[in-house]
């Protein structure tokens, strides 16, 4: 929000999506968060495994809720103004944890995707990047009301893409990267501080339970 001549600074969360270890995907979630951090915003660096969850079961969720690992990851997007994924592509599509994790987060309500913008990246070892697989994430999160980012970025020969100090290996690459976090960010900004995007989403149609929508020109 604006206060003054001294706004607070954007909050931004960044998360790799996937489970493993020496995750490619993690090492660009790292990359984007220290770009997005130069640009002055707080930076929230998340990964998977900080959201142990079960696969999502109704049942469970009727007897005990929402698991812990989905409760806190909801907590660390409603803090963000906006938030990134670094997502692997597996089998042309969305991994399936990461698809579990919003699933659950989407059950809590309110679910917090509706008021956020979103940036997509993709680190894969393969020559498109786990670019497709961004594509298949668009979806629930569009439906989920998310301002998705229409520009994404994928790491092609994500194994080899990478130098010892976590930069892009490929000039270029790097470049481009840093071309579309800034353009986000500097969209996220004008979006925050001056609310110039449409605001409201329906839960479902006919719902009428929100704030009066803001439009474009307003504001
Ligand atoms: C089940 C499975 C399916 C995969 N399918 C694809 C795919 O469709 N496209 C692709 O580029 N890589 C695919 N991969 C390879 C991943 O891109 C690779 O494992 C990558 O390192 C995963 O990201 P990470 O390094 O962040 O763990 C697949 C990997 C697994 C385990």
């Amino acid at each position: 929000m604006t206060t003054g001549t001294h706004p607070a600074p954007l909050r931004v969360l960044v998360f790799g999506a996937a489970l493993r270890a020496g995750s490619t995907n993690a090492r660009l979630a790292s990359l984007v968060a220290r770009l997005i951090a130069e640009s002055g915003a707080d930076v929230d660096l998340a990964r998977m495994r900080d959201f142990p969850m079960p696969l999502y079961d109704g049942d469970a969720e009727a007897v005990m809720g929402p698991p812990q690992g989905a409760l806190a990851l909801r907590g660390r997007l409603e803090w963000c103004d906006a938030f990134v994924i670094s997502s692997p592509e597996y089998n042309a599509s969305v991994p399936g944890v990461l698809k579990n994790a919003i699933d659950w987060v989407s059950r809590i309500q309110p679910q917090p995707f509706k008021t956020k913008h979103a940036l997509l990246v993709s680190a894969s070892p393969s020559m498109v990047g786990g670019n497709r697989g961004l594509w298949a994430l668009r979806v629930p999160l569009e439906h989920l009301g998310t301002r998705v980012y229409p520009d994404m970025f994928s790491l092609a020969h994500a194994y080899e893409g990478f130098t010892e100090d976590g930069r892009l290996a490929h000039p270029g690459s790097q470049e481009r990267l840093a071309e579309t976090v800034s353009a986000f960010v500097h969209l996220v900004e004008a979006d925050v501080r001056y609310v110039c995007l449409q605001r409201r989403w329906y839960e479902f149609l006919g719902d009428r339970t929100e704030a009066p929508v803001t439009q474009r020109a307003e504001g």
